[in-house]
């Protein structure tokens, strides 16, 4: 088992890390649908610059979708790297040593 899998492995066992654990992936989750959402007005705001309309909708229609949900991405983001900002911290000392 590779170092990082075996590191959580062990958090398993230990109740504090193991919730905090559980909220991270539980966000990572969100996040990783909410990605769906990013791909489908991504495809949306092409097909309807291309073709007048997608689904109903034209490009502004995607435009004005992308700038809400653009928002929402944003925090979640935030969030998420609020989240893994230790691990993030840890990686970086491997860029300047
Ligand atoms: C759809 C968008 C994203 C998904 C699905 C995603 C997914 C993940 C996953 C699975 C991890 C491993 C640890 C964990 O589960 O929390 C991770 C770590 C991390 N992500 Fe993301 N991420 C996304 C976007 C971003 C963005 C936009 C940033 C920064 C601007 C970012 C920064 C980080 C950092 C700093 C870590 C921890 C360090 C590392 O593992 O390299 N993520 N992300």
């Amino acid at each position: 088992m590779d170092p990082i899998s075996k590191a959580i492995e062990e958090a398993k066992n230990n109740p504090k890390l193991r919730k905090k654990l559980r909220i991270k992936a539980a966000l990572t989750t969100v996040l990783m649908i909410a990605f769906l959402g990013v791909i489908f007005i991504t495809v949306g705001t092409v097909i309807s610059a291309r073709q007048g309309t997608f689904l109903g909708m034209n490009q502004l229609d995607f435009l004005r979708l992308r700038a809400r949900y653009g928002l929402l991405m944003m925090f979640l983001i935030i969030l998420h790297i609020a989240t893994n900002w230790r691990i993030y911290r840890k990686e970086l000392e491997l860029l300047s040593g």
